[in-house]
This record gives structure tokens, sequence and C-alpha cells, in this order.
């Protein structure tokens, strides 16, 4: 948690954490989105699931409806100030945790069903290594959901992806040289592209969505 890049992130999320708390549950569509992100999980009453890099908290009422109130939701980020609205905005739930730590060594033990990680594998070195983590943690029967935006492939993907970009170089918190170097579209579409697969690698039952004109995509799958 302590290297340049996380540095670096922590800086830019906490800085844009009011900015981002909207964009997260503003976005036209986003709340249909961490609806079906939650539904993707498979939880049960009374489950415990961990969200990973759970910024300002958007999904986690989501998922305490899932669980209900015998069940637990952690919700897990590295930046401090974005973890302050995650707590206001469940502060009236007691089985909602949020926890300040490492997506990538999470402070987590126990029984987990599902983990979910929405818009945060694009930010990490070795995604496939956090997927495989996240879905040793939950075991075999477990799930894991990863939800991310990258490149459409769709037709009509060249004006989409044009405004997609100007997004991302506008997100991405600026890397110790260059801001865009590497690019910042293609070295996200790589960890996104890398993760997915590795999750569905590692899953017996797979759920495949794509919103958002073909530049969200959702897998959810259960580890075998
Ligand atoms: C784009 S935001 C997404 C937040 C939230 N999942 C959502 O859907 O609104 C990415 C979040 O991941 C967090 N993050 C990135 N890398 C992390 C890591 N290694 N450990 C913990 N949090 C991390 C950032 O602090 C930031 O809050």
């Amino acid at each position: 948690m302590t290297d340049r890049g996380s540095e670096l992130a922590q800086d830019f999320y906490g800085r844009w954490a009011r900015l981002y708390d909207l964009l997260a549950r503003r976005t036209p569509g986003i709340g249909t989105l961490r609806r079906q992100a939650a539904a993707a999980c498979r939880l049960e009453s009374g489950d415990t699931v961990v969200e990973m890099g759970c910024g300002t908290g958007a999904n986690l009422p989501y998922l305490r409806e899932r669980v209900g109130p015998d069940g637990t939701v952690v919700g897990i980020d590295f930046t401090r100030p974005v973890l302050e609205h995650a707590r206001d905005r469940t502060a009236a739930y007691d089985n909602v945790h949020v926890v300040r730590g490492d997506a990538t060594a999470p402070p987590v033990a126990g029984d987990v069903d599902a983990v979910l990680a929405t818009f945060v594998v694009g930010m990490l070195a070795e995604p496939a290594r956090a997927v495989d983590d996240w879905a040793d943690l939950v075991g075999s029967g477990g799930h894991v959901v990863l939800v991310n935006a990258a490149r459409s492939k769709r037709w009509y993907a060249p004006p989409v992806n044009a405004l997609f970009r100007a997004v991302v170089v506008l997100s991405t918190p600026p890397t110790t040289r260059l801001r865009y170097d590497p690019d910042p579209v293609r070295q996200l579409d790589e960890r996104v592209e890398s993760a997915h697969e590795r999750l569905r690698d590692r899953a017996a039952a797979i759920a495949e969505e794509t919103h958002a004109l073909g530049v969200v995509r959702l897998t959810g799958g259960r580890i075998s």
C-alpha cells in the first residue's frame, strides 16, 4: 500500500472524493448497473460479501439489501476520504463495515461468500493475480463479480471510444513519469481483459453482460 502508484491513486481519489461520489451515484444507468452487480453475487440472506475498492460506498446499500440484517457486508478501500463517504452512507446499518486496507492483500479472514469489485482492477498492477486471490478467498462455490469499463468492441465503437478516452485521461491518476506513459486507455483495456479472462478461467458458471454501448462489462462467476 506504500508504492508510488498507490500513493498517487489515494491522493487523486482523496482529492476528488466528493465529485467521484456524485458520479458514482448519479451517472445515468449506474443504479441499475450496481443493482445487477449485486444480484450477480448470488447472495443469500445471512451471507458475507466483501467489496474490494468500495470507494464512496455506492454499491454497499445494494449488497446490504441482498444479505439482509443477518448477513455481513465489508467494504475495503485504501483511500481515507472516500471511506468517510462510505461510512456516512452506511451508518444506519450495523452489519456493514467499512475498512481501510489494500484490495490486493485484504484484511479479511473467515468465510466469505462473494467478492465484488467495480471499476477497480484497472488500477491494479497485477489484476489477474488479484482475481486469483479473491477466488481463493471465496473458495469453491463462492462468487466473484467484476464490473469494469474498457473500449467498446461494437461496430459503432469509434465515437464511443473517443469519448471514453477523454473520460479515462481525465480520471487517471498521473503516473510517476509522463501522465500518458503508458497510454492509459491501452493499459486499462489490458488490465480489464486479463482480470475478466482469469475470472472466466477460474469459474464454472459465468454471467456476462455489457452495458453503456459496450463500454461497461460485467463478468460474474461461481468459482470451481
Ligand atoms: C474508480 S473507483 C471505484 C469505486 C467503487 N468501486 C465504485 O464502483 O464506485 C476505484 C477505487 O478503488 C480504490 N483502490 C484502487 N486500488 C486499490 C487497492 N489496491 N486497495 C484498495 N483500494 C483500491 C481507490 O481508492 C478508489 O476508491
